[in-house]
């Protein structure tokens, strides 16, 4: 199973720029049209978060204007960005997503098990799940403790080291670590929000983050650092399965670069 991961594309109204500089929507497409040109079509794809930037109708009725061009089913979780319930309005057609209450869901029918997560507190830009959201995914993770299951949540939870990140990080970390960690069977845990690729062992398993299709933020170390993006590089993730072999993530850069050549 080939597993495709798109991240915060925070798409606007059409003509608006996102921040004012980076045509968002037209990248978004980019990266939905490098997906659909892989050697290989994936199975899924997973878009982790900030799908929007102001959470508002017109910028989710965009989103499915462009996602209308998938050719691929998608799985879709909430970012800091998102609006829960304009979300849920415009994913109406979602049949894993909730009806009401904050938007966790399990998918079952693939032969890895996705499990979202909504890491988002209404009207918060940080990161949490409250203890029935965690009680709820404690009783999802034990339904079965066998089959190879991902787990999608926004916010990455683990200090990042970049300041003006680590401002807006999962907060609370431990309960929900606590809960992970007692499934055996998390083959891995799929963030957005740093618009960057990081990784870290946590719970049990891998923690993996995916690049923006939109804006990368800029690695910056020093406590005092200032906020600060770039336009590009952009990417995605893909995310490549096999019962014999296990799962692989490869990082896969959006744009055109030198060559081919034959060698490697
Ligand atoms: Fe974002």
């Amino acid at each position: 199973m080939l597993i495709a991961q798109l991240s915060d594309p925070h798409i606007r109204p059409e003509g608006v720029l996102y921040q004012g500089v980076a045509d968002s929507n037209r990248m978004f497409s980019e990266a939905l049209a490098h997906v659909h040109a892989l050697d290989r079509c994936p199975d899924l794809l997973l878009i982790t978060g900030d799908l929007v930037d102001e959470g508002r109708p017109e910028e989710y009725a965009m989103v499915r204007e462009l996602l209308a061009a998938a050719r691929i089913p998608f799985l879709v979780i909430p970012g800091n960005h998102d609006h829960r319930d304009n979300f849920r309005a415009a994913f109406a057609d979602q049949p894993y997503l909730p009806r009401e209450g904050p938007l966790h869901w399990c998918v079952d029918d693939h032969p890895v098990r996705f499990i979202g997560l909504d890491s988002c507190p209404t009207g918060k830009h940080y990161g949490h799940i409250d203890a029935q959201g965690l009680a709820w995914l404690a009783r999802t993770l034990a339904q079965d403790t066998t089959r190879p299951t991902v787990l999608m949540l926004h916010h990455p939870p683990f200090m990042s080291g970049i300041p003006y990140m680590d401002m807006y990080r999962y907060m609370e970390v431990q309960q929900l670590e606590d809960v992970v960690r007692a499934a055996p069977n998390v083959e891995l845990v799929l963030c957005g929000h740093v618009h960057r690729t990081m990784l870290r062992r946590w719970a049990g398993t891998v923690v993996c983050t995916c690049p923006s299709t939109t804006t990368e933020i800029d690695l910056q170390l020093d406590p005092q650092a200032p906020p600060q993006s770039h336009i590009g590089p952009r990417g995605c993730m893909l995310h490549l399965w096999d019962e014999a072999h296990g799962m692989v993530s490869h990082v896969s850069h959006i744009g055109a670069f030198e060559g081919p050549y034959g060698f490697a």
